[in-house]
């Protein structure tokens, strides 16, 4: 487990903030947020008021000794630091303008294959509100070593203003000490087809996506992101398509030999909330979840928490055959939204009554997850369980970008088993194949974008996925 976080939170809050000033003196106008963090990089992006070269000074084992300074003295700054060793806590600083931030600490991404992973995931938040502000602080307190962004991360629209004030500023102490990555929901797509999503997040790429969709390996477990807009024909064409996206997730999973694989959207396949389940997205890519065995779906848009039963085509899968799993964790700050129908039989669990998260730990061929209100009631537990080959103790050193081919062939792990932990609220565990189970799927409802068909096509970032590097070591636990 990780020594990081040990301030508390208003420590925490007070460290963000510059603790000197001189006559040139900048403020730091947004604070420092993590991004393509991977073994041996990190990004620290955040916007400075001021006209100075700044720089992060950084190091290992509470030092700062090191230093990598901006391009420029533009305002948006967003310094790599590479070269960092996999699995490694790190202090960090902004140092701008004569002046500098307390410090504050994170942890690299482990090295490829570790077999001990812990994030967290949460969608529907961006409100600037105190039910968004407990939500991040619950997540900080469980110290993850990742966090998911499940959509509708700015509302109303996703201006760049309220990515400023509905995302940076009341998650700061979160993704300043949190990596984060993201996949933009139907509001980010309202102004200018997410453009101030794109330009203010870095986040990994694929070759024909760019940060639309794409793949990463954090320890064992094969992270993928998905931008449903696509699918939705909201995305301009040239940039990301349904059969673009589709036929690069068919390659990116089949090329994957990660034990886990998890995929996050912001449209759900199922749910039985407002919006309900989303039809395009169930036929266009949950046969490729099923085939290539995906293990977790997380999505969001409905706001609320529902888990179904493992789902094959369009009704629960057959008992013991290897099938997703599919969350809707919409409770991140937005509004509730009551179910409007009687619990489907192929919902597990669902909560329409608590803001909250999911928090999932992947132990070997345990993953472990639970779905928390911010003062610790438990909504949901449950685990999936498989058997993996022994980990190897050596392997080669490889470089590895997200969705590379495999570097080694192992045998396929065995389906996993839902087994839900005690406390669990199980509910109704809903008959196989009946036509209960055939999900009255809805179109998109009253949610779905308006007004985004237009607007220039956007720029995608320079090209700067997850950098999967570094020396592989002997495989370790924390
Ligand atoms: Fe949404």
């Amino acid at each position: 487990m990780h020594r990081l976080y040990s301030l508390a939170f208003g420590a925490v809050a007070a460290a963000l903030t510059f603790t000197a000033s001189s006559a040139s003196a900048a403020s730091l106008t947004r604070q420092p947020y993590l991004q393509r963090v991977g073994p041996d990089t990190a990004t620290i992006a955040f916007r400075l008021d001021g006209n100075c070269v700044p720089a992060v000074r950084y190091g290992p084992q509470g030092s700062t000794n090191q230093s990598a300074q901006s391009a420029d003295a533009g305002r948006n700054h967003a310094i790599v630091l590479s070269g960092l060793q996999p699995g490694t806590e790190y202090t960090y600083l902004v140092e701008a303008c004569g002046a500098r931030t307390n410090p504050v600490r994170f942890s690299t991404a482990p090295v490829p294959g570790t077999r001990s992973v812990h994030f967290t995931a949460v969608g529907d938040f961006g409100m600037n509100n105190a039910d968004q502000r407990s939500v991040a602080n619950a997540m900080l307190a469980r110290e993850p070593e990742l966090f998911l962004m499940l959509g509708d991360n700015a509302y109303e629209s996703g201006t760049e203003a309220e990515f400023q004030n509905n995302l940076f500023v009341p998650m700061a102490p979160l993704l300043a000490q949190v990596p984060s990555v993201a996949v933009p929901g139907n509001h980010e797509y309202v102004t200018n087809r997410a453009q101030p999503y794109f330009d203010n997040l870095y986040l990994p790429t694929s070759s024909t996506g760019g940060e639309h969709y794409y793949s990463f390996d954090w320890g064992h477990v094969h992270f993928v992101g998905l931008d449903a807009n696509c699918a939705m024909g909201m995305a301009s064409q040239d940039r990301c398509s349904l059969a673009s996206q589709r036929k690069w997730l068919e390659q990116d999973l089949a090329a994957s030999d990660a034990p886990w694989k998890v995929v996050f959207l912001h449209y759900p396949p199922w749910s039985s909330g407002e919006h309900g389940s989303q039809p395009l997205i169930r036929r266009e890519f949950t046969p490729l979840f099923e085939k290539y065995g995906v293990d977790l779906v997380l999505t969001g848009h409905d706001h609320h928490y529902e888990r179904s039963q493992p789902m094959k085509g369009n009704a629960v899968g057959p008992s013991g055959e290897r099938n997703p799993t599919y969350l809707v964790v919409g409770g991140g700050g937005a509004a509730l939204r009551p179910f409007a129908t009687s619990k489907p039989s192929w919902t597990v669990v669902r909560n329409d009554q608590d803001h909250g998260y999911l928090d999932v730990k992947v132990e070997e061929g345990t993953l472990s997850a639970q779905v928390l209100t911010p003062s610790g009631k438990l909504v949901d537990s449950f685990t999936l369980t498989k058997d993996l080959p022994p980990a190897p103790q050596e392997e080669p050193p490889v470089t590895a970008d997200p969705g590379s081919p495999p570097t080694a062939e192992q045998p396929s792990p065995t389906p996993p088993v839902v087994t839900p932990t005690p406390g669990t609220v199980t509910g109704n565990p809903g008959l196989p194949g009946g036509p209960e189970d055939e999900e009255d799927v809805d179109g998109l409802g009253p949610n779905a974008p308006a007004g985004c068909s237009t607007g220039p096509a956007m720029a995608l970032l320079p090209a700067g996925a997850l950098v999967l590097a570094g020396a592989l070591r002997r495989r370790r636990r924390r």
